[in-house]
C-alpha cells in the first residue's frame, strides 16, 4: 500500500489533529448534507461538535441555508460524522477545499460517505420531493477534482470510477425508500460549476447525456472518496423540475421539506447495512 493520495495541502491533517484533540470518537461514517437539509440528521447523538470556522482549511458557508458544522455522534447506533453544510466550487472555493469533509473523514476512520444533494429533476416523470438514488455520475465541471493529487510516492491517483456508487448500499437506500413511502428511482447525477442554473440549451444536452438530476456538487467528494477508497452512497433529492424558472429560496423550501424524509432512509440504510470503516 502506497498509502493516501491527496492534494498538495495539509490541512485535513490539521483538521484531524484539532478534532483529535477535544475527542476520541471516530467515526464510521460521513454523511454530507446539502443544501437546507441540516435536519435530516437530527437523531444524532451528539458527542462533539465544530464550527467550520475552527477547523484549518474549512472556508467558511457563505450560502444562506449552509450552517457550516461538523457534529460527530451515533446516528441509529453507527458512529457518525454529519457535515451540516458543503463546501461549495461555485462560492470560489479550490476542488482541494471542496474535498476537506471527505479528506478529514477519511482520516478519523469512515469508510464510507453519505451524499446528499439537491437537484434539478431532467429526467421523465421526476418531480419535487422525489428521491433519486445515484447509480453513476458524469462531471461537467470542467476539471477533475483529483488535479495535482499525488500518492506519497509522486505517482498520481489514476482512480478507477467504474461502480463508483455502492450497489448494496444503494439497494439499502432503495428499499428504505419504499417502505417509507418517499417516491424513488435510481439514476445519473450531472454536475455542473454552478452557481447559475441551466439554459434551455443545456438542460437539452444534460438530458440527451443520461443525466437523470443536475446539481452544482457530489462530484468534488465522491472522486476523492474514491481515491481515498471509500464506498459512496448519493442520495440526491429533487427540488425542482429543470426547465422551469427556478430560485435558491425556492430549492431551500423544497429541501426543508424533505428533511425529514432523507434523515428517515438515511437511519434506515445505516441500521441494516455493514462494513463502515476505513480499512
Ligand atoms: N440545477 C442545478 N442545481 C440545482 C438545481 C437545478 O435545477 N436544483 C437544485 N440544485
Amino acid at each position: 500500500m502506497p498509502g493516501l493520495p491527496g492534494p498538495r495541502d495539509s490541512f485535513a491533517d490539521q483538521a484531524a489533529e484539532v478534532v483529535r484533540s477535544q475527542t476520541a470518537f471516530a467515526p464510521a461514517v460521513a454523511i454530507i448534507l446539502g443544501s437546507g437539509l441540516g435536519g435530516a440528521t437530527e437523531g444524532l447523538v451528539e458527542e462533539a461538535s465544530f464550527s467550520f470556522a475552527e477547523l484549518p482549511g474549512f472556508p467558511r458557508p457563505t450560502v444562506p441555508g449552509h450552517a457550516g458544522r461538523l457534529v460527530l455522534g451515533k446516528l441509529a447506533g453507527i458512529p457518525a460524522a454529519a457535515f451540516r453544510g458543503r463546501i461549495h466550487f461555485y462560492e470560489g472555493n479550490d476542488m482541494p477545499a471542496c474535498a476537506l469533509p471527505v479528506r478529514l473523514a477519511r482520516l478519523l476512520g469512515a469508510g464510507t460517505v453519505i451524499l446528499t444533494a439537491a437537484t434539478g429533476g431532467i429526467a421523465e416523470g421526476l418531480d419535487t420531493g422525489h428521491l433519486v438514488v445515484g447509480t453513476d455520475h458524469i462531471n461537467f465541471m470542467g476539471v477533475s477534482p483529483l488535479h495535482g493529487w499525488r500518492y506519497p510516492d509522486g505517482t498520481p491517483p489514476f482512480v478507477d470510477m467504474v461502480g463508483a456508487y455502492d450497489e448494496k448500499l444503494s439497494d439499502l437506500a432503495v428499499e428504505a425508500a419504499e417502505r417509507l413511502g418517499v417516491p424513488v428511482e435510481r439514476g445519473v447525477y450531472a454536475a455542473t460549476s454552478g452557481p447559475n442554473y441551466e439554459t434551455p440549451a443545456e438542460i437539452e444536452f444534460l438530458r440527451s447525456s443520461g443525466a437523470a438530476v443536475v446539481g452544482m456538487s457530489v462530484v468534488p467528494e465522491a472522486v476523492p472518496a474514491r481515491a481515498l477508497g471509500m464506498r459512496v452512497l448519493g442520495l440526491f433529492f429533487v427540488t425542482n423540475k429543470v426547465g422551469v424558472e427556478v430560485s435558491h429560496e425556492e430549492v431551500l423550501k423544497a429541501s426543508d421539506a424533505m428533511a425529514g424524509a432523507i434523515g428517515a432512509v438515511i437511519a434506515d440504510v445505516l441500521s441494516k447495512g455493514a462494513g463502515w470503516t476505513a480499512t
